[in-house]
């Protein structure tokens, strides 16, 4: 098998205009990455470099009003740019699923959490009602969410933030899409639930071969999960390496900024790694 075969996510020259009052502006250029099978790509960059608006384009979930996508994403070779709203979001959820930043905004507060679950499964599948509730228990379970039954008939208020994340990537993870993409997932957490939320995407990488690209601002984050890593400055790629090179070795003046800036992670005053 060479590489390309087992590339699901490929996006090729990826530009982002944004139509202003003073005119046409770039948000995004010359975007170039592929995610394979299994791996984790890691997206880093400071506040505002476009790691959103390219994990937005990507889902074609972007302001369609004035935001002009320019270039090739495709996903298992199918082209998603362009495509039409209908088409996509039989696409989102089943094929490519997101996992944003904070869990709370990915759930109905008046619907509980097995709801929820059951319908995101039954709008991608043909299962019956009772089937997709198995299959939302199987998988509750599989990722070592404990009491699977009451999870279900909770509601998201009654979930801490870790929990709801948790049980959002297992909603992401249960139709087995072939890429996840993961904005910022352990952002808005504390740092036992980040731990719990970075082993769970470990594990549906290594058992469904899920591609992840793992958006996040948090090296510490990025080198403890990714095999590659791309860095953004002002909207575009400035480096693109494996993350042990990336990391032992920068090339760029900007990643070495970052990795300058790290907050405490590696300090001797506060030292903690990520133990996955
Ligand atoms: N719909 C839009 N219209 C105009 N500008 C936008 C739009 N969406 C994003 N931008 C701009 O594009 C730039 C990149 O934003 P983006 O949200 O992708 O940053 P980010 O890297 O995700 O930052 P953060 O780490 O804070 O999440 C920002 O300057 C933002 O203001
Ligand atoms: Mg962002």
């Amino acid at each position: 098998m060479n590489s390309n075969e087992r590339d699901v996510l490929c996006v090729k020259d990826l530009h982002v205009h944004v139509a202003t009052s003073k005119g046409v502006s770039t948000l995004i250029q010359d975007i170039n990455f592929e995610v394979k099978k299994g791996q984790i790509l890691g997206l880093v960059g400071e506040s505002g470099c476009g790691k959103t608006v390219t994990s937005m384009s990507i889902l074609q979930l972007h302001d369609k009003n004035n935001l002009q996508i320019k270039g090739s994403i495709t996903l298992e070779g199918k082209e998603l740019n362009g495509l039409e709203n209908k088409e996509m979001r039989k696409i989102r959820g089943k094929d490519i699923a997101f996992v944003m930043q904070n869990p709370m905004n990915a759930f109905t507060p008046v619907f509980t959490i097995g709801h929820q679950f059951i319908e995101t499964i039954k709008s991608h599948t043909s299962l019956t009602k009772k089937q997709a509730k198995e299959l939302a228990m199987d998988v509750l379970e599989s990722v070592n969410l404990e009491n699977p039954n009451k999870l279900l008939k909770s509601y998201p208020f009654q979930l801490s933030g870790g929990m709801l994340q948790r049980v959002m990537i297992a909603i992401a993870a249960c139709l087995q899409p072939s890429v996840i993409i993961a904005d910022e997932p352990t952002t808005a957490l504390d740092l036992h639930s980040q731990l719990l939320v970075l082993r769970l995407l470990d594990k549906i990488r290594t058992e469904y071969g899920t591609a992840i690209l793992l958006i996040s601002h948090d090296l510490g984050v990025i080198s403890e999960m990714a095999d590659d890593c791309i860095v953004m400055q002002n909207g575009r790629i400035v480096e693109s390496a494996n993350v042990l090179e990336l990391f032992d070795n920068p090339k760029h003046e900007y990643t070495r900024q970052l990795l300058r800036t790290r907050p405490t992670l590696y300090s001797e005053k506060q030292p903690y790694t990520y133990m996955l």
